[in-house]
């Protein structure tokens, strides 16, 4: 390990991708956001030196034009913008050390200071180019601002660079009859100078840096099939009217957005040393920038801007005489339900109406439980999300404190000396390592398990022990107050691996436990300690609060839609025969069922079923009711107390009979050959079954 990543004296500068300034935020924009917070708060909690900035990207036609249509100045919309984004991603409890904008005078200093290096280094070269030009708005015309019929097929309303209906890609000069999208006119070809950066220039120093460590594998072999197959010069300049800087020695010309856009990380770092380490003589600001840094530098993004990211930008960095970034991590894109986020669906979520319904938690706990490090795409599904909080969140780790605690108040506040169940503790602070190792490694879903499976132990342990039963006995009441002290060091223990992910029941934990929940302290129990009084942490998500947020997403009238892609490959039936297999699924597809340990606490005939029994599950955390086609094998009074394994995140299922909500395991041929599956005897309800 170099001295720079030592872990004593890390320094770490985290970004996330700047958010365009004119429209709110969705939940696409906090899966990366949410990612990102989670690794600061790790690496702070650790004691590094990190900071983590972002900023709104403001600049270019599309911000410009908003402008116009809402009759204000674009720094009047930007404003907005930031004020609403701003308060969005603090109501999702992101920590930004600072949010700039890229429209600041920081921003344009950089800007400047980087084109000038390039310029002088020869990196620079202009070009007259051709392009569609609105006469009436007196404007260059980007392909997606042409519409018109394709030259193929002729469809009519096609956007200027491919058709939407026979997949045919042209240039927009070449539609028939095109039209400006912005003012109606006939667009007209003109030529312009514009400014290129000498990408190929830096075709061997980028073949060597994207391979160099920086790059996740998928994304560097990529970048390599991109590399080999020859990069073209980068067009760095727009002609007037555009919203954004204009090039210093080009009167007229003013920098791309995509330019000036990643130097809004440097603005914004550089805004807040100066502002708040009043960093007069830039050693700090240096000490992550300069060429020769030794701090670390990464930028969290999403795959579809790979490209300015790991090319365009560490070439401007390295020639600029700038330090280049230590990782790129790029994520996938978020779906909902399985699908593409869709207005019609109600499914493209904006953040506040989330805000408005749902706790900002539980989106960040379900996210950390399903990244990895990879680029996969990641599916937020609405009903996995209610029953993973529920079953993890309150379930599980909010129950260890809320059964315990009551009892330690009762008795005086205090711990016990000593811990109950050593063995179980050292255990459980035997796995920080570990999950410390996988959250810095960005396998949060992983780290996510784990901390769940010791939650899991923790509370079969006061399952076990039941304090309940031994609080109503004569003279056990120093053996309660050692069950819960053990169980609350636990719990403690649990949050303080968690706290990157939940940092407001974190920060309730901490006051209830009267103790900082410090990281390297996890060794340490606290014994002989007095808590606080306990006060409800987290409440349960009912699918309701989530239909109400998707009915505001909702557009009232009906919005025509293509089906999505995955629609038209829909899996076939499974054959009739019977030895023909079902379709083949992937293991992730496997990996999403949940199977769980439940209890039969009841089961009963369903009146006019012939197959049918009404099972009553208990699950630990919460009961199910299953009807389960197992009536032909067993009578009701058979099963009554029998544990068996469920399917516990199957989406509930309307029956003629009454909503079914999971699924129990048996197998054999039929009649009275039904087999219930009976997991061990020393299951409890709730566990997993692996
Ligand atoms: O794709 C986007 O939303 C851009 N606004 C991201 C910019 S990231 C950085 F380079 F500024
Ligand atoms: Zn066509």
């Amino acid at each position: 390990m170099s001295a720079s990543t030592s872990p004593a004296n890390r320094k770490i500068l985290v970004t996330s991708a700047l958010p365009y300034a004119n429209g709110s935020l969705h939940l696409g924009h906090l899966l990366e956001t949410i990612q990102t917070d989670i690794w600061v708060r790790f690496q702070k909690a650790r004691g590094r030196q990190c900071f983590y900035v972002c900023a709104d990207d403001t600049h270019g036609t599309a911000i410009m034009l908003k402008a116009e249509q809402l009759g204000i100045s674009p720094e009047q919309l930007i404003a907005e913008v930031r004020a609403e984004h701003e308060a969005d991603f603090a109501g999702f409890l992101i920590g930004f050390d600072h949010y700039h904008s890229t429209h600041s005078e920081e921003n344009r200093e950089y800007s400047e200071r980087i084109y000038r290096a390039v310029r002088d280094k020869g990196l620079i070269k202009t070009k007259a180019i051709t392009q569609a030009f609105d006469p009436e708005k007196q404007l260059f015309l980007a392909d997606r601002y042409i519409k018109g019929s394709c030259p193929k097929c002729k469809a009519e309303d096609q956007y200027g660079d491919n058709c939407e209906a026979c997949g045919a890609t042209y240039s927009p000069m070449d539609l028939i009859n095109p039209v400006s999208a912005i003012s109606g006119a006939t667009p007209v070809a003109k030529e312009s100078t514009h400014y290129f950066f000498d990408l190929p220039a830096c075709t061997d120093y980028l073949k060597q840096w994207t391979r160099a460590g920086h790059l996740q594998d998928e994304v560097a072999n990529k970048l390599a099939e991109w590399l080999e197959g020859g990069l073209q010069p980068w067009d760095i300049s727009r002609d007037a009217p555009y919203f954004g800087f204009e090039i210093p020695d080009a009167p007229g010309k003013y920098f791309y957005v995509w330019l000036d856009a990643p130097v809004g990380y440097m603005a914004s770092f550089k805004h807040l040393c100066d502002t708040q380490f009043n960093d007069r003589n830039g050693f700090l600001f240096d000490s992550y920038w300069g060429a020769d840094s030794t701090a670390e530098l990464y930028h969290f993004i999403g795959k579809d801007i790979i490209n300015f990211h790991a090319l365009f930008w560490p070439a401007l960095l390295h020639n600029a005489g700038f330090r280049t970034p230590t990782k790129v991590c790029a994520h996938g894109f978020l779906t909902v339900d399985g699908k593409k986020m869709s207005k019609s669906r109600g499914t493209f979520i904006r953040a506040q109406s989330y805000l408005r319904h749902l706790q900002p938690e539980y989106l960040r706990y379900y996210f950390a439980a399903k990244l990895g490090d990879g680029v996969d795409d990641i599916d937020l599904n609405l009903t996995d999300f209610v029953q993973r909080v529920n079953s993890d969140l309150v379930g599980k780790l909010v129950n260890i404190a809320s059964r315990c605690a009551g009892f330690i108040s009762k008795a005086g506040g205090l711990l016990s000396e000593t811990l109950d169940h050593p063995d179980l503790w050292q255990r459980t602070v035997a796995a920080g390592p570990q999950i410390a190792a996988l959250y810095e490694a960005r396998q949060y879903g992983h780290a996510m398990r784990e901390i769940m499976a010791l939650a899991d132990e923790a509370n079969q342990y006061i399952n076990d022990k039941a304090p309940w039963a031994l609080a109503k006995q004569e003279g056990q009441q120093q053996a309660v107050i050692d069950i819960c002290s053990q169980g609350l060091n636990l719990f403690r223990a649990l949050m303080i691996y968690l706290q990157p992910v939940l940092p407001a029941t974190a920060q309730k934990s901490a006051a209830f436990l009267n103790d900082s929940l410090t990281w390297d302290d996890v060794i340490q129990p606290l014994l002989a300690h007095r808590i606080d009084t306990f006060t409800p942490m987290m409440q349960r998500v009912e699918m309701k609060q989530v239909e109400a947020m998707l009915a505001e997403e909702k557009p009232a009238e009906p919005v025509a839609e293509k089906p999505a892609k995955a629609d038209k490959k829909k899996a076939p039936a499974p054959a009739a025969d019977d030895n023909a297999l079902a379709p083949v699924i992937e293991f992730d597809d496997f990996a999403k069922i949940d199977l769980r340990v439940a209890k039969i606490v009841a089961a009963q005939h369903v009146e006019g079923a012939d197959k049918l029994l009404q099972l009553t599950l208990d699950l630990g955390f919460e009961q199910r009711n299953v009807f389960a086609g197992i009536k032909s094998a067993y009578a009701p009074e058979q099963l009554v107390g029998r544990l068996t394994v469920m399917v516990a995140n199957l989406a509930p299922r309307k029956m003629k009979f009454g909503m079914s909500e999971g699924m129990v395991i048996a197998a054999g041929p039929g009649g009275s050959d039904i087999f219930l599956l009976a997991p061990d005897s020393g299951a409890q309800p709730g566990m997993r079954v692996k």
